[in-house]
């Protein structure tokens, strides 16, 4: 099997590795770099829960290459929190209620993030289509929501 040397930036700091072809980036994560905010679910693309954004835009990591995050930015759950605070995003979760298990979380998390970075103020058709490629199978879809709204609110200028 080919091994490919690979440099990725996760969550602001900069990982060398050393692949094989075959390694999908969210066992880079897990397995390689002990990263296990990022979930399986399924190993199928159904779930969500492995997602995390590749410069900037959410994918499913177990349907992405550790090769293909070569030279690019790749964020994790884990670069949600800044300094021992919570991403607005994290507290909107955490004050709506947000989770019950908690599996679908991180993938949910990042999906809000970055529907909050293209629209700030989205209404609840709009984060219902972003999480569309997120389950939950605790069916806590209403909070979910609730949550990211809690978390526009906060992001949004107060002008
Ligand atoms: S583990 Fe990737 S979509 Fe389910
Ligand atoms: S909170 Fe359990 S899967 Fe969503």
């Amino acid at each position: 099997m080919a091994t490919h040397e690979i440099k990725v930036k996760i969550n602001g700091a900069e990982h060398e590795a050393k692949v094989e072809s075959r390694l999908l980036l969210v066992h880079l994560l897990r397995e390689n770099l002990g990263m296990t905010g990022t979930h399986i679910g399924c190993d199928t693309t159904h779930c969500g829960a492995c997602t995390v954004l590749l410069d900037g835009v959410p994918v499913k990591s177990c349907t992405v290459l550790a090769v293909q995050a070569d030279g690019r930015d790749v964020m994790t759950v884990e670069g949600l929190e800044k300094d021992g605070q919570l991403h607005p995003v994290q507290e909107g979760f955490w004050q709506e209620h947000g989770l019950q298990c908690g599996f679908c979380t991180p993938g949910m998390m990042l999906t809000g993030y970055a529907l909050l970075q293209d629209n700030p103020d989205p209404g609840e058709p709009e984060i219902r289509r972003a999480i569309s490629g997120n389950l939950c199978r605790c069916t806590g879809y209403v909070n979910i929501i609730k949550s990211i709204q809690h978390a526009a609110g906060k992001l949004r200028p107060t002008v």
